[in-house]
């Protein structure tokens, strides 16, 4: 599998000037949250974190982690907790599009090393940088379960496998030439969340 592009991007990215979600985010929150029994409701933070991030510029600042905890009627502290846990979940902003190059065991055999530093280069920056036009992040990120397909990296909801310099060049320009803001949440929502 290569280049997997999934369905359209569900929420709005642009920079709101309010922290408070849109109404298709709201209704896929509201979804989100009927899921779970009443008493249970802080299950849901995983989901609507996604949801968060990426009506929110594609990270978690304080105030939207706040307003998550009011949506969900928990303490700051918890979101705060979860979202500083997992690596998916941003707490500074980011570029446009995060390549998270996996690095474990089957791509680091692979050549991931390689297309990291190769990465770095051609965006002249380093891993945990963003570039200077706010386009591209650069992380390294622990399996992401396609280790037959090594060396690979995801983009958003996108992965990208059996990585050449020549496939870094193209996922780069194409990113580029599309200018969005890439998400977990570009995968058909009722699917995956
Ligand atoms: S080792 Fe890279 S996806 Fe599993």
């Amino acid at each position: 599998m290569s280049s997997q592009v999934h369905g359209a991007q569900k929420f709005d990215n642009a920079k709101r000037s309010e922290t408070v979600f849109s109404e298709d985010a709201m209704k896929t929150v509201q979804t989100i949250i009927s899921r779970y029994p009443a008493d249970k409701i802080k299950s849901a933070l995983l989901p609507v974190l996604h949801v968060a991030q990426a009506e929110f510029g594609g990270w978690l600042s304080p105030e939207t982690m706040d307003y998550v905890a009011s949506v969900l009627k928990i303490k700051p502290i918890e979101v705060f907790e979860v979202a500083s846990f997992y690596s998916m979940y941003n707490l500074k902003p980011m570029g446009k599009c995060v390549l998270e190059v996996c690095q474990t065991s089957s791509c680091w055999l692979n050549g991931a090393e390689d297309i990291v530093k190769y990465i770095e280069k051609k965006l002249n920056i380093k891993v945990g940088e963003t570039t200077k036009d706010g386009m591209f992040s650069l992380k390294v990120a622990e399996c992401l379960g396609s280790c037959g397909t090594a060396p690979m990296l995801q983009c958003g909801a996108s992965y990208h496998e059996n990585l050449t310099y020549e496939k870094v060049d193209s996922l780069l320009e194409n990113y580029k030439a599309e200018g969005k803001l890439k998400s977990y949440t570009d995968l058909d929502y009722k699917n995956t969340l």
